[in-house]
């Protein structure tokens, strides 16, 4: 199962270039084309992806193999489900496989980002930001994520024990959002104004995951949904916080200073427009995605007495302390529940665009084609996860034989190859220490026979919303250290 691949450097080489393409139009054209349903004219299969996300591409999956194609309105989605391949796609050099397409005209209008950039102009943009994610900035960020985590969780108390079942996917989203924006900026906005960012966030990031058709148009209306508006309302807001620190000419321990301070080899620093766009994709990568991991992780742990009883006893060694970055190490069941939670959770299709005529499984890509990686299906494969792939059992992550035992990427919750997540170290931190908080304070109840359904959103949260009943821990449980 070879897959062959062009380079995108090639195209550097006008002459080499059309011969390069030339061999690989030859080479891709002799494979057949991925085998897929037919669809019907104009709507293609999307009434039937709709109607069952999940189960669709699983019964697709079971008809045609590890590589098909799946017919939407506007073009084919070739499915890749098979870790072999998915590397093959993933870790591309060059981008020859864009997370975002032919963007050049984006890039002019909005400013570049990360998730923009490919090749070298990608690289040296991640290397320059690395040290936001390094060991010494997590340090300084943990401390104020804890202590704002503390000051949030507190309010839990005005519910707990009255035996009332709250939605915990909400109330976590309003711990998580002032947490990130204090780790980011050093800032403390007002509920209107975490409201209105995170319904800006939420706008953009529905628009998009537009291209999978899954979701609402995006709305074109003036008003509360319309991603142009939250665009440039987030940016506002960002440069609002950029000028004011500029013109105060203070530094902060935050993710913003590392942006403003980071200088290119020449010496010059990222252009206002860049960093602009560049903090807003923080914000925009960096908390809805933590909520709907960690109301995943919520929804199922409750219902797991033993994992949730070795939870308790971990962060127990603690004696009731607030976590910091040093902890992060000894606090290695949490994150095993928290990947077990993420693993369960599985986005439907994490998408790449071929940039470059390809084979993968002995099938034809073409240039353009939209590939899909059902995340989902991959985390829940008996041929790497073994007949009980459905049922949580956070070993899976603890027990490093296990985990070393199947294809690295039959997990891949924040992506992989070079645009692998960013922030996926702040996001474990942001976890590990959020259950640990909520736990060292609350004990939680999800009503027997409930179990977590997908929010066709895109980060895939618990549709509804998760319920439970907390009640405070009994100072008597806390263990020493
Ligand atoms: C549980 C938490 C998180 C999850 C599940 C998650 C998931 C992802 C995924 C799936 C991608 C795309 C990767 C790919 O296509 O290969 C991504 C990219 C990204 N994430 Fe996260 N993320 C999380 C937390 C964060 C946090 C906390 C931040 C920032 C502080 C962040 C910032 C980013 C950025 C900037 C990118 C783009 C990287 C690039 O294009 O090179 N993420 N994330």
């Amino acid at each position: 199962m070879t897959a062959t691949r062009d380079t995108f450097w090639m195209s550097r080489n006008p002459v080499g270039r059309g011969r390069d393409l030339l061999r690989s139009r030859q080479r891709s054209d002799a494979a057949p084309r991925p085998p897929g349903p037919r669809g019907r004219p104009f709507v293609g299969v999307l009434p039937e992806l709709k109607a069952d996300p999940f189960g669709y591409l699983q019964r697709l999956g079971d008809a045609y193999g590890d590589v098909f194609r799946l017919p939407l309105p506007l073009y084919d989605v070739v499915i890749v489900n098979n870790p072999e391949h998915v590397r093959h796609v993933m870790n591309h050099r060059n981008g020859e496989y864009s997370m975002t397409g032919p963007v050049s005209w984006a890039k002019k209008l909005l400013g570049a980002s990360m998730q923009l950039l490919e090749g070298n102009d990608f690289r040296q943009r991640r290397k320059l930001l690395g040290p936001m994610m390094g060991r010494t900035q997590l340090t300084k960020v943990a401390a104020a994520v804890a202590d704002e985590f503390a000051v949030r969780l507190t309010d839990w108390d005005r519910f707990a024990d009255t035996g009332e079942t709250i939605d915990l996917q909400h109330e976590i989203n309003g711990v998580v959002i002032p947490a990130f924006m204090r780790a980011m900026f050093s800032t403390a906005p007002t509920d209107d104004v975490l409201a209105q960012l995170d319904t800006d966030i939420r706008t953009l990031m529905a628009s998009a995951s537009s291209p999978l058709l899954l979701s609402p148009p995006p709305r074109l209306l003036p008003g509360d949904g319309n991603p142009i508006q939250a665009w440039w309302r987030m940016r506002r807001w960002v440069t609002q916080q950029i000028e004011e620190r500029l013109a105060a000419g203070t530094s902060h321990d935050d993710l913003l200073q590392v942006l403003l301070d980071a200088r290119y080899e020449d010496g010059t620093p990222i252009s206002r427009r860049d960093a602009v766009t560049e903090a807003v994709m923080l914000i925009g990568g960096g908390y809805e995605t933590v909520v709907a991991a960690l109301a995943w992780t919520l929804a199922l742990l409750p219902q797991n007495p033993l994992a949730q009883q070795r939870l308790y006893d971990e962060i127990d060694l603690l004696a009731g302390a607030r976590p910091g970055y040093q902890d992060l190490d000894r606090l290695q069941w949490t994150k095993a529940c928290f990947d077990e939670g993420q693993r369960l959770q599985g986005l439907l299709l994490q998408p790449r665009f071929a940039m470059t005529d390809d084979t993968i499984g002995g099938y034809r890509i073409r240039r353009g084609n939209l590939i899909g990686i059902p995340i989902y299906h991959l985390q829940r494969d008996p041929r790497w996860w073994g007949p009980n792939a459905d049922s949580y059992d956070p070993m899976r992550f603890y027990d490093k034989q296990i985990s070393a035992a199947r294809p690295p990427l039959a997990y891949m919750p924040f992506g992989a190859g070079p645009h692998r997540c960013f922030g996926a170290a702040m996001g474990y931190l942001e976890a590990q220490f959020l259950l640990t908080q909520i736990f060292q304070r609350y004990r939680i109840l999800t009503p027997a026979g409930w179990a977590p359904q997908h929010d066709a959103a895109v980060v895939w949260p618990v549709k509804g919303g998760v319920p439970a009943v907390i009640t405070p821990r009994p100072e008597s449980e806390h263990r020493t250290a």
